[in-house]
């Protein structure tokens, strides 16, 4: 018997607490990591916070966490994928619905992965740069391959161009900086908005041009960049992105769908207790005012809005697609990167509330890592 440590959430909105946790083994379809690296994401912090509302389905005690690279040491009866050994990055699923045990959540030293939702990586590519992206790729390929979404063409290697754009709204963010890279592996155009520091990153990510998203003028010049293309759909990513993504499709020809990432009212000083209901009726409100009002200001403009949950492609084609079709390849010939630059901010399991607390003051175009 191998020891396993966990970070701990013993009930809803309760701190996080290190303790152990039985040794996981694979059962079918799933392998065991040795954890060395995890990243944090806002959504982290809001299942602690708000779980309540997020998850309100989740079994506790839970261990959270989604972005985890590692080395195998147990498979399957049946995986053919993977062997003990391999250098692997996952998407840690203990919160999706469908999921929904301790054992699968990314914070701790051994965590049980899907194998169809795990790619190998290259030995260059280090586990807490490879951590950075699975929460922001399953949420990007959400938005952009799902049927019930964009439906893009799936990205390969020599994907034929469309023709056709996609508006990345939030374009340095995890899930935006995907998005702009899986958009062009499928053969797409991408124009994303970010702040002026992170256009180069957006252009060497892909994109063919970059707004700033706090310029006044902003859904004046996208949308005259647009004019005389066909659009395949948007992502709203961040604060704020909805409204003017559907000014932007509004005056577009082709699909004028918008995937969205963010609701439309903020959760971040939401605290998981004293003070708690007060603040968090309020956000409620606040979004439900505030989806109301896009709802209608886009069956106006005749643009379709739809929120995505980061994990569905857990349980459709889209999942493989990614992980095993497309990921591992494009990883080891340098045609995708993992994206934002990572930020080691701690070592071991502890460090991971401080770097959820960083990461609620915010970051630019930086994932926040911990490495064990
Ligand atoms: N629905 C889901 O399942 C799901 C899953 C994952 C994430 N999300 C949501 O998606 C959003 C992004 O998450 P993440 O982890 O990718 O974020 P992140 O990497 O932590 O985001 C940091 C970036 O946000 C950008 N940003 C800040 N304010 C913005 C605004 N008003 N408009 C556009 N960009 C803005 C900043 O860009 P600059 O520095 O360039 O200004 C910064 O680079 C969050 O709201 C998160 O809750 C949703």
């Amino acid at each position: 018997m191998t020891d396993n440590t966990a970070l701990w959430l013993s009930s809803k909105r309760a701190a996080f607490a290190l303790g152990p946790a039985p040794f996981p083994s694979a059962q079918s379809g799933e392998i065991v990591i040795r954890t060395r690296a995890i990243a944090v994401n806002p959504m982290d912090r809001l299942v602690q916070t708000s779980g309540d509302l997020m998850t309100p389905y989740l079994q506790y005690p839970a261990i959270l966490g989604s972005d985890v690279a590692g080395e195998v040491v147990a498979v399957g009866s049946d995986v053919t994928r993977f062997m003990v050994g391999d250098r692997v990055v996952g998407f840690a699923a203990s919160t999706d619905k469908t999921r929904n045990r301790p054992a699968e959540g990314a914070f701790q030293t051994h965590v049980v992965l899907l194998e169809h939702m795990t790619a190998a990586i290259p030995d260059a590519l280090a586990f807490e740069d490879a951590s950075a992206l699975p929460l922001g790729i399953s949420t990007a390929a959400c938005a952009l391959f799902q049927r019930d979404f964009l439906a893009l063409n799936p990205p390969a290697k020599g994907a034929l161009a469309t023709g056709q754009t996609v508006l990345v709204w939030g374009g340095s963010t995890s899930v935006g900086s995907n998005a702009v890279q899986l958009a062009v592996a499928a053969g797409y155009d991408v124009i994303a908005t970010a702040s002026p520091r992170n256009f180069d990153l957006l252009k060497r990510l892909g994109a063919t041009a970059v707004f700033d998203y706090r310029d006044p003028t902003v859904v004046a010049a996208i949308s005259a960049a647009l004019r005389g293309k066909t659009v395949a759909g948007a992502v709203a990513i961040g604060a704020g992105s909805v409204q003017p993504c559907i000014d932007i499709l509004g005056t577009c020809e082709g699909k004028r769908f918008i995937a969205t990432a963010t609701p439309p009212a903020s959760f971040d000083e939401v605290p998981a207790r004293r003070g708690h209901w007060r603040k968090l009726i309020a956000a409620i409100a606040r979004t439900v005012a505030g989806n109301i009002a896009l709802a209608v200001r886009a069956r106006r403009k005749k643009v379709t809005l739809k929120m995505i949950w980061g994990s569905t492609l857990i349980s459709n084609e889209v999942g493989p697609m990614i992980f095993d079709t497309f990921l591992p390849d494009a990883l080891a010939d340098g045609r995708y990167v993992a994206a934002p630059a990572v930020e080691v901010v701690g070592h071991g399991l502890a460090a991971i509330p401080a770097a959820l607390e960083r990461q609620r003051r915010g970051v630019s175009a930086t994932k926040l890592v911990v490495t064990l």
